[in-house]
């Protein structure tokens, strides 16, 4: 076996979602934030234009988060959840999330983030129906394209081929359909439809490229999880607190949900935090018995310190009125993308309220439009190759949205070689 040289270009650690092999010097170090900007090693700021990952809802630099983080830790920094253990500040972060659930008569896991939530909703569907007399029951529909994290259970569900490439067997019984195609689902078989115990959908996808459901869809998604006795599990990692305006997609759509995941705006990134909400259906199977016991749960479950975070998250979201914000963030930045869309090069705007997409033509690359969006002084991310999201903090201000439109309109001459001169 060969050692890797010390000294080595390569740097210690193995970056997530990159190349192996990218060199040192290839990654952006970013040293600072503030509200929606980032600060980089050489003092170059950026618009932080997809606010982190989909997550920084407040804002960089919030010190009332770290101070209570601070206080929690000065009392008690860590004690689990399992068996007969509790901490207050779980708790309170439960009743809290409780009480902004988009349905009524909920319960809630806790986790550390999307991938552990979406992990457990799966879990947590097949357990209820085994429980609730139907073990048959174990597909779960997933659609194409949607993201829904990394392990395997939430890799299989996702709908991007490329994230599966190589990582051996996927998780059996789980059948995906195109997105926003209602057909699609009355065409699975009859045998099928009577094994299913959960149907999955983001709300609005995101990482999968930023697709608004069409008008009805996820109505229709309900219509036939009522039917088929399937739990709708709606993933609202990216479209919870405050994305498309209120505290759910699922409360913008107007849709039931019997599972919710949550992640991300939780804490708006400052911790690693996340959830699942379990609705009454879900619930009844699981506590029907008092002996079942539920073998499932992450050290972290009911992390102290990260639920301290998410509820000072909470309240600067609720006293600072940021659910109000995305509507303002569809009217400046994505009316601002939409102007660029020339039909050569920039080929549609996609989005709703506070999550936005350029899709571009195939000779475009997006990562290259991202590079060239850097230079610019703002942060976007590519998906794929043909399309560049927007997901800016809520407290993004209007200069910040203007300089995200217009440094794109730079990125894009600068990458065409001047052919394009704005649409
Ligand atoms: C909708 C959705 N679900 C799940 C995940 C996975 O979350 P995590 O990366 O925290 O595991 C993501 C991450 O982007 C997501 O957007």
């Amino acid at each position: 076996m060969t050692s890797i040289p010390a000294g080595s270009a390569l740097p210690a650690l193995l970056h997530p979602f990159a190349r192996p092999a990218a060199p040192r010097g290839s990654f952006v170090e970013i040293v600072a934030g503030e509200g929606a900007e980032v600060v980089d090693a050489a003092g170059r700021r950026y618009v932080d234009a997809l606010g982190g990952l989909w997550y920084c809802n407040v804002g960089h630099g919030r010190l009332e988060i770290g101070e209570a983080v601070l206080a929690q830790m000065r009392r008690l920094e860590v004690f689990h959840t399992f068996d007969r253990f509790t901490n207050p500040t779980a708790e309170a972060l439960a009743e809290r999330l409780c009480a902004l659930a988009p349905m009524e008569g909920v319960r809630v896991f806790l986790t550390s983030g999307g991938s552990e939530s979406v992990e457990t909703a799966i879990k947590l569907a097949r357990m209820a129906q085994d429980l609730g007399g139907h073990p048959e029951r174990t597909v779960i529909v997933s659609r194409r394209p949607s993201y829904h994290g990394v392990t395997y259970g939430a890799m299989t569900a996702t709908g991007l081929p490329a994230n599966q490439q190589g990582f051996g067997p996927l998780l059996p019984d789980i059948v995906q359909v195109p997105h926003d195609d209602l057909e699609a689902l009355d065409q699975l078989a009859e045998g099928v439809q009577g094994r299913v115990a959960a149907v999955i959908a983001e709300p609005v996808i995101g990482a999968g490229g930023v697709l608004p459901p069409r008008p009805g869809y996820l109505a229709g998604l309900r219509e036939r999880c009522d039917r088929w006795g399937a739990y709708l599990i709606l993933d609202e990692v990216i479209c919870g607190f405050g994305r498309l305006g209120a505290w759910w997609g699922a409360v913008h759509f107007d849709v039931r949900p019997d599972l919710v995941t949550f992640a991300k705006g939780v804490t708006s990134g400052y911790l690693p935090l996340g959830g699942v909400l379990v609705g009454p259906e879900a619930r009844r199977p699981l506590e029907a018995d008092p002996a079942t016991v539920l073998r499932h749960g992450y050290t972290y479950s009911g992390h102290p310190t990260t639920a301290a975070a998410a509820l000072a998250n909470l309240d600067l979201m609720e006293e600072e009125g940021l659910l109000s914000a995305a509507p303002g963030i569809a009217e400046r930045l994505g009316t601002g993308l939409a102007g660029l869309v020339d039909g050569e090069h920039v080929l549609e705007c996609r989005g709703t309220q506070g999550i936005w997409a350029l899709g571009l033509a195939p000779h475009l690359e997006a990562p290259a439009l991202r590079d060239a969006l850097l230079a610019q002084g703002v942060i976007a991310r590519p998906i794929g190759n043909t399309a560049l999201a927007f997901c800016p903090p809520l407290v993004v201000t209007g200069a910040q949205m203007d300089r995200c439109v217009e440094g794109t309109a730079a990125a894009v001459a600068d990458v065409t070689g001047g052919r394009w001169t704005g649409a």
